[in-house]
């Protein structure tokens, strides 16, 4: 499939839906896409295979991310570690504060997760703000991990979420 192909593909799989969770907000729902066995195998191809080789572990950022994180991990043969929202993992965590657009989240990582030096791939299915993925590419990285990039399926362009990951590689399969 080419990259066009494969956009048109993602973008009928995508159902935007109006007022959800909020009044104002449109959610990107990608059901959809997973519930399309071709397409759900050809994102995670596309997501992975520039990766190959390169890196150790990838993280998905809860919750959508774990699903296209884990399939891409499994894709490239490496262990998935899961960026998981405030006090869901059940061991020993790092975690880290981050300002949305009113107040504050916090996702965690199990202490254990990552060795020195490891090199995680960062998958999400949205990149909006840039927030969530700015804070899961510091948390890792305050883990002694690196991050050499960040895969997201789509990019919100008129949030400007790159500028929150500024110097740091990041492709989206889509961009709307
Ligand atoms: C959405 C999306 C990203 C994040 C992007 O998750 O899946 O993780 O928001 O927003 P940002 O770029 O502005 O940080 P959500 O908070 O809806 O969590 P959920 O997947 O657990 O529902």
């Amino acid at each position: 499939m080419t990259d066009a192909a494969l956009q048109d593909r993602i973008r009928a799989g995508l159902r935007d839906v109006p007022d959800f969770p909020e009044p104002g907000v449109t959610f990107k729902d990608i059901t959809p896409l997973l519930a399309d066995a071709e397409l759900f195998a050809a994102v995670v191809e596309a997501h992975a295979e520039p990766w190959r080789g390169k890196v150790d572990r990838v993280a998905g950022l809860e919750a959508r991310g774990f699903i296209f994180g884990a399939a891409i991990a499994l894709h490239l043969g490496v262990g998935f570690v899961p960026v998981r929202k405030a006090g869901k993992l059940p061991g020993e965590t790092v975690g880290l504060d981050y300002a949305l657009e009113y107040g504050t989240a916090r996702i965690e990582v199990h202490a254990d997760a990552l060795t020195p030096g490891a090199s995680v791939l960062v998958v999400d299915d949205v990149l909006a703000t840039g927030g969530t993925a700015a804070a899961a590419c510091t948390l890792l990285e305050t883990c002694g991990a690196q991050v050499p990039g960040v895969e997201v399926l789509v990019e919100l362009e008129a949030l400007d979420g790159r500028r929150a990951l500024a110097g740091r590689a990041v492709r989206s399969l889509l961009t709307v």
